[in-house]
């Protein structure tokens, strides 16, 4: 019997059009662009603006490019899920909006929270359901409108993040190409470096959760820092070992983009060369669950069929997790 493996078909990503560059943060924040480029490695940002859109918005416009680019009608698609940690609504879930939005109908639809290392985590669970046979065509989607959670007056977070969307097909392929492995592992210890405290069930919103600005992200940038960049170069080095994968067999190291630096150390402990590194963190920041499709679809033209991608992530929840897979097609 022929392995099924899931493969990724298509991708597409969606970035709103107002950049927020360095230079304009210096105006709502004690910061500049020299201390922004060397602790992080970002240059501008992207920016949701526009009365009632969210993340469903971001998402769904590149869901519309990615049905468009890969010839997919929306009655074909037999699954879709969004990784997001700013959903539109606590319910209904931004995977059901996204559906509605594209005129996807009647089928299963439902959000994945796992903060930065959600792409993985949503990739890892639509690849089960076309492995089993079951499904045929899956949409996952990552987006994150993190301006919406964002204080512009905490010069330590607001310089780190943007807003974008991206989203892959993935479909049968009994070539050997595709989703080969994956892991993902989970800490909640790691809670109080980075979070958001108000808004869940523990703190509804009150006036006075609004006053002491607990909707916003809280980040321990130093904490967070030394978590990540263990975690995500282990579990990357780790993936490579169990698949017999060396730095030369490696085309590229896809990372979750939070820091050049993070960025640096995981190619560094895999002994990848930066050449065979995605990275775009300079022009979008940090999407949270957007920025590897979003790496993805930034280098889709140099990408070969057959390539071995090595994925990566670490963000709040702890969460992080890593992904071997073969990629599917020749741009
Ligand atoms: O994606 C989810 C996972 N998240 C991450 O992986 C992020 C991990 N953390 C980081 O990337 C880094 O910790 C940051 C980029 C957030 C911060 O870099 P850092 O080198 O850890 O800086 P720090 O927080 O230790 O701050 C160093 C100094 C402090 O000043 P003092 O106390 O030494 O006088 C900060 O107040 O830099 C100051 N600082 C700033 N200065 C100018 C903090 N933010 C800024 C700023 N502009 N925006």
């Amino acid at each position: 019997m022929t392995h099924i493996k899931a493969s990724i078909t298509g991708i597409q990503g969606y970035v709103p059009d107002y950049v927020l560059t360095n230079a304009e943060l210096e105006t709502m924040v004690a910061t500049n662009d020299e201390w922004i480029v060397s602790r992080t490695g970002i240059k501008e940002r992207r920016i949701l603006k526009g009365e009632g859109l969210g993340s469903s918005h971001m998402g769904a416009e590149a869901v519309k490019g990615l049905l468009a680019k890969t010839n997919t009608k929306p009655e074909e698609i037999d699954l879709l899920i969004c990784a997001t940690t700013t959903p539109d609504f606590v319910f209904p879930c931004t995977a059901n909006l996204i559906c509605d939005m594209v005129g996807i109908r009647n089928i299963g639809s439902f959000d994945i929270q796992a903060a930065c290392s959600g792409f993985i985590y949503a990739l890892t669970l639509g690849s089960q359901f076309i492995e089993t046979g079951k499904y045929k065509k899956v949409i996952v989607v990552g987006s994150d409108k993190m301006s919406a959670i964002v204080d512009y007056t905490d010069r330590k977070t607001c310089i780190l993040f943007g807003d974008g969307a991206g989203a892959v097909l993935l479909e049968p392929d009994t070539e050997g190409n595709g989703i080969i492995d994956s892991i993902i592992k989970s800490d909640g210890a790691g809670y109080p470096y980075l979070n958001q405290k108000a808004g869940g069930s523990r703190y509804p919103p009150t006036h006075e959760t609004v006053d002491n600005r607990l909707h916003y992200v809280y980040q321990d940038g130093a904490q967070v820092f030394k978590f990540a960049v263990t975690n995500m170069a282990d579990i990357a080095a780790d993936i490579m070992e169990r698949n017999g994968l060396t730095s030369e067999n490696t085309a590229w190291l896809v990372p979750h983009q939070a820091n050049r630096r993070i960025i640096e150390a995981t190619a560094n402990r895999m002994g990848v060369g930066m050449d065979k590194v995605m990275m775009n963190i300079h022009k979008y920041g940090n999407t949270t669950a957007a920025t590897i499709p979003l790496c993805l679809w930034d280098y889709e033209s140099q990408l070969k069929k057959g390539d071995n991608l090595i994925l990566a992530a670490f963000g709040g929840g702890f969460t992080w997790g890593a992904m071997y897979l073969k990629w599917g097609y020749d741009a």
